[in-house]
């Protein structure tokens, strides 16, 4: 059978022009069961559109994991290691992950109590809320009415030890009903966006990158991210913004004295903006909660000086200074035209370039509202690439 694609379906609040190359229903396949030529083929265009979409789709944990490792065959621990160390008893991701008892890589997210699931006799899922998150939070009497939040925009990355996984796979099982809801994003923008149920909502990073003005396409391809140690033990004391992009800074944070033990050659340096391998186009990827100094470079040789931030390169260390910079160049591109907010159905599969966009959880159930999916991403068997010296002279 041929490979049939159809665009996903954008809601009317999107900038379509903007999603041209964005997001692809696939149909004619069965992604548990690809053939290597159909697989060289999904494999490509995950790169090329980011998001793939595949409908009334069954898959079982152990094909799933089969198909998230076809994009990196020597990967195999899941994104944030197998082993639950102390040190992720205290990270703010534990309550959110239950692996699946035979394929430890696939993991069981969602809402309310499930039970007989894949071997778990019961487990009780809690989606995310902004509420414990973030600095302050929509109103009981708010909520009521639907308003919610975006809970935090990020790449599926430990950010610390493991590499980034390159794609991260999602399987809704059970999708509950009930009303649309409306992310305020609370920044004084007065900026809303309404969104299923539920959604995942998917920003591209390459848009992120495309939307900037001149000066900060130029400090994003010289520019390089330290990450914390353990950047979710460290930011657990700490909240977040209300768009969920980011940490606010109010000396929260863990002291490095107080964190699990780690090491220096463990800590996490990465470019801004990494190349897809596909296309050869730069996608800004930050996450930017767990940042915590920038490297800038000089600009290069030749490079035109007028207007350009930090033209003889900087190390910035103040974490305001570096969330505030961080912030200008990633808050454009989560504007309410450039979000793709899925609208899931049971038995939806989507594949997501995890170092090609920024995703996040979004909204709020009542416990009643079961849901449950199946996540998968494996630690990456290499480095994101950054940019080539030709696209520093070209952006610089
Ligand atoms: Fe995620």
């Amino acid at each position: 059978m041929a490979i049939e694609l159809a665009p996903i379906p954008l809601p009317p609040t999107a900038d379509a022009h903007k999603f041209k190359d964005f997001g692809r229903e696939v149909k004619g396949v069965n992604p548990g069961e690809l053939s290597e030529e159909e697989l060289r083929e999904v494999h490509d265009l995950l790169y090329k559109y980011g998001v793939l979409l595949f409908r009334n789709v069954n898959l079982t944990p152990e094909q799933q994991y089969a198909l998230t490792k076809a994009f990196d065959p020597s990967s195999e621990s899941y994104g944030h290691g197998n082993n639950k160390t102390q040190a992720e008893k205290k990270s703010i991701l534990h309550p959110d992950l239950k692996t699946i008892p035979r394929v430890p890589q696939v993991q069981l997210i969602g809402n309310g109590t499930v039970y007989n699931h894949e071997g778990l006799a019961e487990a009780m899922l809690k989606h995310p809320s902004h509420t414990t998150f973030h600095k302050t939070q929509v109103s009981a009497e708010d909520t009521e009415k639907g308003i919610t939040r975006f809970y935090r925009w990020h790449i599926d990355a430990a950010l610390y030890n493991l590499s980034p996984p390159r794609v991260t796979t999602l399987y809704a099982k059970i999708v509950p009903q009930g009303a649309r809801q409306t992310v305020r994003y609370d920044d004084g923008t007065g900026d809303e966006l309404e969104v299923p149920l539920g959604t995942t909502a998917f920003v591209s990073g390459k848009t992120m990158f495309d939307i900037l003005p001149r000066e900060l396409k130029s400090l994003a391809v010289r520019g390089r991210v330290k990450y914390s140690p353990h950047p979710y033990v460290w930011m657990a004391p700490a909240h977040a913004l209300p768009t969920g992009l980011g940490i606010m800074s109010e000396g929260l944070e863990m002291p490095e004295t107080e964190l699990p033990p780690w090491e220096e050659e463990k800590i996490k340096v990465y470019p801004i903006t990494w190349k897809n391998p596909v296309t050869g186009e730069l996608h800004f990827q930050v996450h930017p909660c767990g940042a915590k100094e920038l490297f800038i470079d000089p600009l290069p040789a030749g490079a035109s000086r007028e207007g350009a931030l930090f033209p003889d390169g900087a190390h910035l260390t103040d974490l305001k200074e570096v969330r505030d910079l961080l912030y200008k160049m990633q808050r454009p591109a989560i504007a309410p035209p450039l979000v793709y907010p899925h609208d899931w159905r049971e038995n939806d599969l989507v594949l997501f370039h995890n170092r090609g966009l920024l995703h996040s959880v979004v909204g709020a159930f009542k416990k009643d509202q079961v849901r449950a999916f199946h996540q998968c991403n494996l630690a990456a068997s290499d480095e994101p690439a950054g940019p080539t010296p030709e696209d520093v002279r070209e952006y610089a």
